[in-house]
């Protein structure tokens, strides 16, 4: 039986955040707080009591408004990356195998530093919410990190299930996709994707989430050993794979 409703509340210009709501303990958590109000709307229409905030990085647009929430909800339980101390705010912090549950369910955390030094990830019975680790078809800018930051960062999230939902934290899909065609012009799942993409985000749906079988399909950052993608990346063969990797997010940065 499913156990779990998630739903997504979008905000700012293509930021997601999400509701994941334990069904039988009727406890709630939400994934990362950069605007409380289009949040609270969602609470109010599904009648859920806030229990737990997760945060997955300091990011303004990702956390700046958890004090907001707590005015809605005072007794809210912020769960947050260990050792971030660029988040002002109480809370229980999150280290890479830790657990804790949520009504019935068990959520566990998984550290991404790449994007920021403490980018963590929470997996909810199939469900990983990345923040901004992993975009569909791309990931996020190595504002902190390291190239082999972010080989690691890649490497744990090919290492979950092919059908683990992945739930991201912005709408950059389409964009990604025009960057993946770029690097594997003949990778044929990619239009695939992008004709399926395009007709959701034309019903006023989003392309969150995605699947970790389908990003390995389509997202290069986790592609990085496929012949064409070092044909495009490093024509020389020159580079190992942490370089390759680092040179393929330079190619993003750039596009
Ligand atoms: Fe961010």
């Amino acid at each position: 039986m499913k156990n779990l409703e998630i739903e997504i509340v979008p905000y700012y210009d293509d930021n997601f955040a999400y509701l994941i709501h334990d069904i039988q303990s009727n406890k709630t958590a939400l994934v990362d707080c950069g605007e409380a109000e289009p949040v609270l709307r969602q609470l109010e229409e599904k009648k859920w009591h806030l229990d737990n905030i997760l945060v997955t990085h300091f990011h303004f647009d990702h956390a700046g408004e958890i004090d907001v929430m707590k005015k809605s909800f005072p007794d809210v339980t912020v769960i947050k990356p260990a050792g971030e101390n660029r988040l002002d705010v109480e809370g229980v912090e999150a280290k890479d195998g830790d657990t804790f549950s949520l009504g019935l369910t068990e959520i566990s955390v998984i550290s991404l530093p790449a994007h920021t030094m403490y980018c963590t990830a929470y997996l909810a019975d199939g469900n990983l919410f990345v923040g901004d680790a992993l975009f569909s078809a791309g990931c996020g800018r190595l504002f902190e990190g390291q190239a082999a930051d972010l080989e690691r960062a890649m490497d744990k999230i090919a290492a979950l299930s092919d059908d683990t939902n992945v739930y991201f934290g912005h709408e950059y899909t389409v964009s990604n996709i025009e960057f993946a065609k770029s690097v594997e012009p003949n990778n044929v799942a990619l239009e695939d994707y992008r004709r399926s993409v395009e007709m959701k985000i034309e019903s006023g749906q989003f392309s969150t989430p995605t699947t970790v079988g389908l990003e390995k399909n389509i997202n290069p950052f986790l592609r990085i050993d496929q012949p064409d993608v070092i044909k495009s990346v490093d024509p020389k063969n020159k580079l190992n794979r942490t370089e390759r990797i680092g040179a393929l997010r330079s190619m993003k940065d750039t596009f």
